[in-house]
């Protein structure tokens, strides 16, 4: 039966993956399924500040690249991820006073976005990635701590002057429903736009967990989103289970990924769904949640799990 991108695109949606550039590279399996069942790719690691800045002024697209060739190679688009984050960044950054950080978020932004620019694959930005904690307070990272909460305004300005047609968004964890976090987060987007701040798009990661319980409000608060006059997007989708799994846990996980498609289905501004990965092989979720895993829509064999027939038939 056709691919997930086909019945993505019949929807006028997109359906994504994360990638990881060492898979791509060297296995088979993995590059054939990334390039015929997606119509998006956002970078797993290769475009993080680590990746692509890792001495101050030295830029090393090499792995960006790769998936970026690879995306066009396949008629698929790219969403950067991510620009100006608290994780993966080097201690150089982290170390700077005011005026320096600033600079050096501005030379970042500028450089990397500029590099794709004109690259007509890459069309949106994760600009600020989890700049809120779970109660809603802007999370203290040192970005926070050095220059205050106006590094986001400044990182939308410097990302919509690199770019002025990329989709520009802000993107975080535990937003799903309508929470304080999210609520935290509308806020400060319904502000932005007041101010002129050049804010396009909201993205949900989305990393679930089946002993959580799915959010039943998610639909509703990606709407809340929509009437601020944002696109919103899910950009991380996973479902974890503690392992090992089973008929059961992969039945439930299958009703949580259609749950999230038919809610961005419901959105005229849900652009699409990005699954982050999509074999159990390379998934971040065994490394970060010891004792659970099986998150994906493929397992380590690169067979279709109930999962993916879910997502499949939602579309
Ligand atoms: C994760 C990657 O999947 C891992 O390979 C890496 O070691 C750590 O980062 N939120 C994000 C993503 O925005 O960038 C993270 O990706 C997962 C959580």
């Amino acid at each position: 039966s056709a691919p997930l991108r086909t019945h993505a695109a019949a929807k006028g949606k997109f359906i994504g993956t994360a990638l990881a550039t060492g898979p791509l590279a060297n296995e088979t399996s993995y590059k054939n399924i990334a390039a015929t069942e997606f119509s998006q790719v956002t970078a797993e690691n290769a475009m993080k500040w680590d990746a692509t800045e890792p001495s101050q002024g030295q830029f090393n697209y090499s792995g960006a690249d790769a998936i970026v060739n690879f995306a066009t190679q396949n008629n698929q688009q790219v969403h950067g991820h991510t620009l100006v984050w608290h994780s993966q960044t080097p201690g150089w950054v982290q170390n700077l006073g005011a005026t320096a950080m600033r600079a050096a978020m501005q030379n970042h932004i500028s450089n990397v976005v500029g590099h794709f620019a004109d690259n007509p694959a890459v069309v949106s930005w994760d600009v600020v990635n989890e700049v809120f904690d779970d109660s809603g307070n802007l999370r203290t990272s040192f970005w926070y701590n050095t220059l205050g909460s106006g590094y986001i305004a400044d990182a939308f300005r410097a990302a919509r002057a690199a770019d002025p047609d990329a989709k520009l968004c802000i993107n975080d964890y535990n937003t799903e429903g309508i929470n304080a976090k999210s609520t935290a987060i509308y806020n400060l987007v319904s502000s932005l736009r007041q101010q002129g701040v050049p804010i396009d798009c909201v993205g949900f990661q989305s990393h679930l967990a089946i002993q959580y319980g799915f959010p039943g409000d998610f639909q509703q608060n990606l709407q809340r989103f929509a009437a601020l006059g944002v696109q919103v997007r899910i950009t991380e989708l996973d479902v974890r289970v503690q392992t090992p799994r089973d008929a059961t846990k992969d039945a439930t996980q299958a009703t949580y990924y259609r749950n999230v498609v038919n809610a961005c289905l419901a959105v005229t501004a849900c652009q699409g769904v990005t699954i982050w990965g999509f074999t159990d092989k390379y998934s971040w979720v065994p490394d970060t949640f010891p004792g659970q895993g099986g998150a994906l829509i493929y397992n380590e064999s690169y067979q279709q799990k109930p999962s993916y027939t879910a997502v499949h038939d939602a579309l």
